[in-house]
């Protein structure tokens, strides 16, 4: 038993760890033998350093996170004063000046008229508070029956319950926790250098967002509730819709009385280039989910965004069957409007833009290597596909040496990233010029030794 009082020296630290702490996603001992995982003790900017004293290029901005950088001091003030005077408020009772301020200035900030905010403690639980309200929204409207919910392949919505059952990355999870939640769907994702159906852009003329109009319509639109999507998904690679892909799925669901729920969680707040990935297309989802960027990880907060037709249907005695402890968390809702002044004051979300321009020209050069299969991006959210064969696309095995090397490269050379056949690059959007460049070098070497190493260019 390690005795509490000798953890101030790292061996003792790292011990401690490896036996009372169970990592997110990993093995129990992952920490005592992956060399993976890391005691991080501070960061500033892009930059991290662990407990060993190495230093690293967050290049997956914590986890697809800390939009406006480490050691911000500002917003760890903000959280004390507010803590110092008021830390919660019960969320069936009152609210706070700093949840309101909140929710004034995220109805200013988010895509066309989603006005109203409820809030809760993350990604998967803002998942799950708009499919409860998605469904009782029907309810008070007169739809009942409308309870199924059509998710996409590949997508990741959270680990709760519903949003794990709406995510399609459920071949995964299947084995431990199905049956997953009845009444869900899963359709063919927008991913043009992998589509479903064989064929290119644009003369598929969006089969993928034709195949969602095809389940609703066979599943009978009565019954429908929802269509859950990430205007960009991460979880699927990187997916960058083709034009007309959102202003089709929109018309969709309008036609069939569904509702879109634009799941914004690693989108928002400046990540691709503008404020929400909505506003590239003008697409304004009926009910908007967001957590990660509006604190930038600072506090844990999420929530959802509602439109005014939505609000409607909880007049007089509807009242939302669904509440939440810490939703709306004074001290949390403090970090986030901290959190917002830093994204606005310092410009951040065009620095997005202009680094994840000059991010994605530099990937754009690695396509002479030749396991460099695709690349992907906008604003700071950008994907290297690594591949066996780039005539054929084959994948190398996720659990094979080859990719195994690439994440040791990577990692040794001073970048954190999540390293899989495709390598994810969502820094801070407080990049610099010259960080964009070191992370292309570091690809440019790891992947290169890694192509040496098995003889394959
Ligand atoms: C698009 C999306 N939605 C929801 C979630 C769940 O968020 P959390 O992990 O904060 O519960 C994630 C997590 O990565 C996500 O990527």
């Amino acid at each position: 038993m390690v005795d509490p009082s000798s953890l101030s020296n790292e061996s003792a630290l790292k011990e401690a760890g490896n036996k009372h702490i169970l990592m997110h996603g990993s093995a129990y001992q992952a920490l005592a033998t992956d060399s993976g995982k890391k005691i991080l003790v501070e960061g500033n900017g892009v930059i991290v350093k662990d407990i060993d004293g190495n230093e690293y290029i967050d290049a997956l901005a914590g986890l697809w996170l800390v939009n406006v950088g480490h050691g911000r001091q500002e917003i760890g003030d903000a959280m004390a004063r507010q803590a110092g005077t008021l830390a919660y408020a019960s969320s069936t009772q009152a609210t706070t000046i700093p949840a309101i301020q909140l929710a004034t200035r995220l109805a200013e900030i988010t895509p066309g008229d989603q006005t109203t905010a409820f809030f809760c403690s993350g990604g998967s639980e803002s998942v799950e508070s708009a499919i409860k309200i998605a469904r009782q929204y029907h309810y008070h409207n007169g739809q009942p029956k409308r309870q199924k919910v059509i998710g996409r392949r590949g997508s990741y919505h959270g680990g709760t319950y519903a949003a794990m059952s709406v995510s399609g990355t459920r071949p995964v999870s299947d084995p431990y926790h199905s049956p997953f939640m009845p009444g869900v769907l899963h359709a063919s994702p927008p991913n043009c250098y992998r589509c479903d159906f064989r064929a290119t852009f644009p003369s598929c003329d969006l089969l993928c967002a034709g195949q969602i109009d095809q389940i609703i319509e066979y599943e009978n639109p009565e019954t429908v509730a929802a269509v859950i999507a990430e205007p960009i998904s991460a979880s699927n690679g990187i997916v960058i819709p083709p034009d007309g892909y959102w202003k089709r799925l929109r018309e969709i669901c309008d036609k069939h009385g569904v509702l879109l729920i634009t799941d914004e969680v690693i989108n928002g707040f400046g990540r691709t280039g503008k404020m929400f990935a909505s506003n590239h297309w003008d697409l304004v989802g009926d009910i908007l989910t967001m957590a990660k960027g509006l604190s930038s990880g600072y506090a844990p907060i999420g929530g959802v965004m509602c439109r005014p037709h939505i609000m409607e249907a909880f007049q007089g005695d509807n009242k939302l069957s669904h509440l939440l402890t810490y939703g709306g968390h004074a001290v949390a809702c403090a970090a986030a409007l901290a959190n917002l002044d830093i994204l606005e004051g310092e410009g951040l979300v065009d620095n997005s833009a202009k680094m994840g321009a000059r991010l994605l020209k530099g990937l754009e050069e690695l396509r002479s290597h030749p396991t460099v299969g695709d690349v992907r991006g906008l604003g700071l959210i950008c994907g290297v596909e690594i591949v066996k064969d780039g005539a054929t696309k084959e994948k190398f095995s996720e659990s094979g040496e080859e990719l195994k090397t690439l994440a040791d490269n990577l990692h040794d050379r001073g970048l954190l990233t999540r390293a899989a056949s495709i390598i994810s690059l969502s820094p801070p959007l407080c990049i610099s010029a010259d960080e964009v460049d070191r992370i292309i070098d570091i690809l440019d070497g790891a992947i290169g030794d890694m192509e040496d190493k098995f003889g394959l260019r």
